[in-house]
């Protein structure tokens, strides 16, 4: 009894003095949240007693691993001086706050921060964590066509969605509005043994509380053999459903292969035009040929110049 009594004594003189030692006054709220892309700060305010004061040496912001700083991002002085390790940081603070600005955050950035005070004999640390809030987003590909996956009958195939976003985001595959997966874990699709029924599109959708990504897949299940009169039938019915769902794509492509023999045309017109033009008043002028011969090249080539470019355009298509 008395020696709990000793120790809570004790305890509580320690805690007293402790009271009276250099210390953060305030600090981040933990965690701290930010949307990506946008700026956050984090500061420090804190308390030195008068002999810590004088033994004070540098003020140290980074990346928090193990109970202390791993790697520092900015480094004060006491005499004000700042060195900065990653230029993405900037210093805000003043001698009785430390404050650091952290700019344009991403999910790479979603970590824990120290900020140290260091006065040589010993250092007076906090840490914070840091979690970045990120909408959802699908890895698609660069070129904006329809995705496509081709799988022969009773092979195996993955259909990838790759996705980033944070908190991790539910990532549910669909086709036809049902739900074939959900998960926060498996983002691809897999699918064991395809069978014809199953050529469609699929739609990965990824959702968290920031916001929602779509990507749609379409997977062509080819036939190996059309023996069996059950499978022949299913390939009739996934044809025509293929086809529904192509014939976007080849409107699109007719009307661009129009365009583009269009453009030939009128710049053959153009380009015949030119020459015919420049061949006739050439001849009725008599002028040098010389004279002549320079813009009428000049514009064939820039002709041709368009030309080669549409039909580049062409092929993008
Ligand atoms: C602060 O101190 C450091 C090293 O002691 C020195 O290199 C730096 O020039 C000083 N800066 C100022 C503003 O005095
Ligand atoms: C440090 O900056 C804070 C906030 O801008 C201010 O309230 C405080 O008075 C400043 N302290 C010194 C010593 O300049
Ligand atoms: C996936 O599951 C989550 C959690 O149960 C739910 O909120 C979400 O609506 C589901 N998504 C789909 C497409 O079913």
């Amino acid at each position: 009894m008395l020696l709990m009594w000793l120790f809570g004594s004790l305890a509580c003189f320690k805690f007293g003095v402790e009271g009276f030692q250099s210390r953060y006054t305030s600090i981040p709220s933990k965690p701290t949240f930010s949307h990506a892309g946008n700026d956050v700060t984090f500061t420090w305010r804190y308390h030195l007693t008068h002999s810590d004061r004088a033994n004070f040496k540098v003020v140290v912001f980074g990346i928090w691993m193990n109970g202390d700083i791993s790697i520092p991002l900015v480094s004060v002085l006491r005499n004000g001086s700042a060195i900065f390790y990653s230029n993405r940081v900037s210093w805000l603070g003043n001698k009785t706050m430390a404050s650091f600005r952290l700019h344009k955050v991403s999910i790479d950035d979603d970590r824990v921060y120290g900020c140290k005070l260091d006065f040589g004999a010993f250092d007076v640390l906090d840490s914070v964590r840091l979690t970045v809030i990120a909408a959802p987003q699908i890895k698609k590909s660069k070129n904006h066509q329809l995705a496509q996956v081709k799988v022969s009958e009773g092979q195996s195939v993955v259909i990838p969605c790759k996705v980033t976003g944070n908190p991790p985001p539910w990532i549910s595959w669909s086709q036809d509005g049902r739900v074939l997966q959900n998960s926060t874990r498996k983002h691809d699709l897999l699918i064991n043994s395809a069978e014809e029924h199953m050529t469609g599109l699929y739609r990965c959708r990824a959702e968290n509380e920031a916001g929602v990504d779509k990507y749609d897949v379409l997977l062509l299940v080819i036939s190996c053999d059309h023996q069996s009169g059950d499978v022949a039938f299913h390939a009739q019915e996934n044809k025509a459903k293929t086809q529904h769902n192509l014939d976007g794509l080849s409107k699109f492509h007719a009307q661009a292969t129009l365009a583009s023999t269009l453009v030939v045309v009128f710049a053959l017109f153009v380009i015949f035009g030119a020459y015919f033009f420049f061949r006739y008043t050439g001849a009725r002028n008599k002028r040098p040929r010389k004279y002549t011969k320079m813009p009428q090249d000049e514009q064939a080539r820039s002709l041709l110049g368009e030309w080669s470019s549409f039909t580049d355009n062409g092929a993008k298509i």
